[in-house]
């Protein structure tokens, strides 16, 4: 087996890219770069600033100043921000739709584009998010796309947000995903879609761990393979 992969899992929300791709970091002692947290992270900064997520011109300001760092902390992933801690806050549903509104803006997207490719450059990366095989890691060694349908996802989401102690409700769960599903693959840059040499799998009636392990499958054969 080479050292240092870069691996990357795209997909929609709710799909299980964020658990599979803790599991594969886990197996192979590589760096969690979970893309979504940076841009959620912007959102949380666009939110406290009440910048309105069309300005592009104070979007471009904060993308100057902005000082985002992602640690990892006894296996988990603490998100700062001006080193404030913001691993909690980032999560909620108001930063998810922002977080896919501000995602559209290129300058936005140029911004977290170097600091994506930045720690990713010395391999031993297992990427997530929604652009990771199609634009920021094109030659990645191996590129995953998981996604499930709707219901699956939905439920899913409605169960984490439950469990982080959210008040939800599951019909705006499946409005907010199916908003984020269109923002995400309609926007005119980087958008959701799978790199042509991605292996789709689609997780809708597999747990997590079926995920992981078929996708740790098909690396461990194909590296032996040469
Ligand atoms: O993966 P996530 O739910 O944490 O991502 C939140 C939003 O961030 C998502 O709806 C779109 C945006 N995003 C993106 O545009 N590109 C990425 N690589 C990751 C996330």
């Amino acid at each position: 087996m080479r050292e240092k992969l870069v691996i990357t899992i795209d997909g929609p929300a709710g799909a299980g890219k964020s658990t599979v791709s803790k599991v594969l970091a886990g197996q192979f002692s590589y760096l969690y770069l979970d893309t979504g947290a940076l841009y959620r992270t912007f959102a949380y900064k666009v939110w406290k600033e009440n910048i309105a997520p069309d300005d592009k011109d104070r979007l471009a300001e904060l993308a100057k100043r902005i000082k985002i760092a992602l640690e990892n902390e006894n296996g988990n992933l603490k998100i700062l921000c001006g080193g404030k801690d913001v691993t909690r806050e980032i999560r909620i549903e108001q930063i998810s739709l922002l977080a896919s509104k501000i995602s559209a803006q290129p300058v936005v997207r140029e911004a977290l584009l170097s600091v994506q490719r930045d720690m990713g450059k010395n391999g031993g990366v297992i990427a997530e998010g929604r652009d990771t095989g199609t634009v920021i890691f094109p030659k990645a060694d191996y590129k995953f796309f998981l996604d499930a349908d709707i219901k699956e996802r939905v439920n899913r989401r409605y169960k984490e947000l439950i469990a982080r102690g959210e008040c939800v409700d599951f019909s705006e769960v499946k409005r907010d995903i199916l908003l984020r599903d269109k923002q995400d693959r309609e926007r005119e840059v980087a958008p959701l879609k799978p790199a042509i040499d991605a292996i789709a799998i689609d997780t809708t009636n597999m747990t997590i761990f079926d995920v992981a392990n078929t996708i740790l499958k098909i690396i461990r054969v194909k590296e032996a393979a040469g």
